[in-house]
């Protein structure tokens, strides 16, 4: 399992999300590493990492964090994840709640996909192990960066755009039938004992404010912060605003701080 690790403090592990890799998070370690010891793995099948399953569960790859702690010598960190990055940080929860301090979703949802989304994601399966990864890129890539930022900023669309394009078929595929398959997690969120922050675009509409309000809901004394003008990358399209709310949640919850309800 490929790895970044920078900084020095309390452990702060983050996910990438699909078709994507750790390099999503180069922003957020260059403000972290000053206080935090910052942990960016290439999940299965993406990046750098060679482990390749068929299909990749959401629980496999918190597997392969939880032994990428373990190996670290990290017994509980704060744990992040955007959109399938925060699908596997709630797996992880799940299945390791001991070795969670605090977490950190951004543009996801706790709910299962809908029938009509587990056809899209076979077709889509199928599709990048047929065609590649363009037709793949050329289908997210309106969905995942706003119309402005679309327009004005193509530095950013294409070095998204070639993120896509690095990502092995095969673990695109593996990776979408993994997210077919993963289960409601909105049983778990009343469940959750940490501290927990939830970030969302304000114009995503993969996973939309009303998703990341339901996880806001349910989690008690959880807080929320819209990224406006974001749409679903919003640590990268609004990379001051994503972290300095990252960074005032870390603080509050480091320092012993009282929650907003
Ligand atoms: C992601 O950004 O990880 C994906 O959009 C998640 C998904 O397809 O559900």
């Amino acid at each position: 399992m490929a790895f970044d690790e920078a900084g020095a403090g309390p452990a702060v592990v983050l996910l990438h999300g699909f078709p994507f890799n750790r390099s999503m998070w180069r922003q957020q370690i260059e403000v972290l590493r000053a206080n935090f010891r910052v942990i960016t793995p290439d999940l299965r099948g993406h990046g750098e990492s060679g482990l390749v399953s068929e299909p990749a569960t959401m629980e496999e790859m918190a597997r392969d964090v939880a032994a990428l702690l373990d190996e670290l010598r990290i017994d509980h960190a704060t744990l992040g994840g955007l959109s399938m990055g925060g699908y596997v940080t709630l797996a992880f929860y799940r299945l390791f709640p001991e070795r969670v301090s605090a977490l950190v979703l951004a543009d996801t949802r706790a709910q299962a996909d809908s029938e009509d989304g587990k056809r899209a994601r076979e077709e889509n399966a199928q599709r990048a192990l047929q065609q590649g990864m363009e037709p793949i890129a050329d289908a997210m890539l309106p969905k995942l960066l706003s119309s402005n930022t679309l327009s004005q900023r193509p530095d950013l669309s294409a070095s998204v755009r070639a993120m896509i394009l690095g990502t092995r078929p095969e673990g695109a595929a593996a990776a979408l039938r993994g997210m077919a398959l993963r289960r409601d997690q909105t049983d778990l969120l009343p469940s959750i004992s940490v501290p927990t922050l939830v970030l969302v675009g304000t114009e995503d509409n993969l996973t939309p404010v009303e998703d990341a309000r339901l996880i806001r809901d349910r989690v008690r004394g959880s807080r929320l912060a819209l990224i406006d003008g974001a749409a679903h990358l919003s640590n990268l399209e609004r990379p001051d605003e994503f972290n300095s709310s990252l960074v005032e949640f870390l603080n509050d919850y480091k320092d012993g701080g009282e929650q907003n309800a």
